[in-house]
């Protein structure tokens, strides 16, 4: 079995960690659904205060569920409709301190207060899938995720295509 370790002290060391842990993982498997799947666990059981993680993946005009953690979550979403759809629609992270301010976000689980949504890109450039991390406390994501989890979404989309 995969053995590494993870020092969840700060943010500094986790997302270190996790990069550290991601690469390495990645490059045991091309399969881009299994990919997703691990990726969400490590980030499931090392990241605090998440009610849900998990991704969307690109195809054609839609964003179809594709490997998470948490509750049940809603299949398809449109291009342009909520935060993982908008994230989709315009390439920009969208990092959402309190999501009943968010105009048309789209609710699965009601306890999510705040939500970080990145666009995974592939080797040409193009949106392949979002990430999408929810948490059931407000402004839970600040610059630190944003960028932690981004600089893991950057390794990631090299192993999707
Ligand atoms: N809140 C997201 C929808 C996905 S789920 O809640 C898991 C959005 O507004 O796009």
């Amino acid at each position: 079995m995969f053995s590494f370790s993870i020092n969840t002290g700060s943010k500094k060391t986790l997302y270190s960690d996790l990069l550290t842990t991601l690469k390495e993982l990645l490059s045991e498997e091309g399969d881009p659904i299994a990919n997703m799947a691990n990726t969400a666990a490590l980030i499931w059981t090392y990241m605090p205060d998440l009610n849900w993680v998990g991704f969307y993946r690109a195809i054609r005009s839609y964003l179809i569920l594709g490997p998470f953690q948490g509750k049940v979550a809603c299949v398809k979403i449109p291009y342009g409709q909520g935060v993982c759809g908008t994230a989709a629609a315009t390439g920009r992270v969208q990092c959402v301190r309190d999501v009943h301010t968010y105009p048309n976000h789209i609710s699965c689980d009601p306890s999510a207060a705040s939500e970080l949504v990145i666009p995974i890109r592939g080797r040409q450039n193009q949106i392949l899938a979002v990430i999408d991390l929810e948490s059931p406390t407000m402004g839970r994501f600040d610059a630190e995720d944003v960028e932690g989890c981004a600089r893991l979404m950057e390794v990631l989309g090299r192993f999707l295509g």
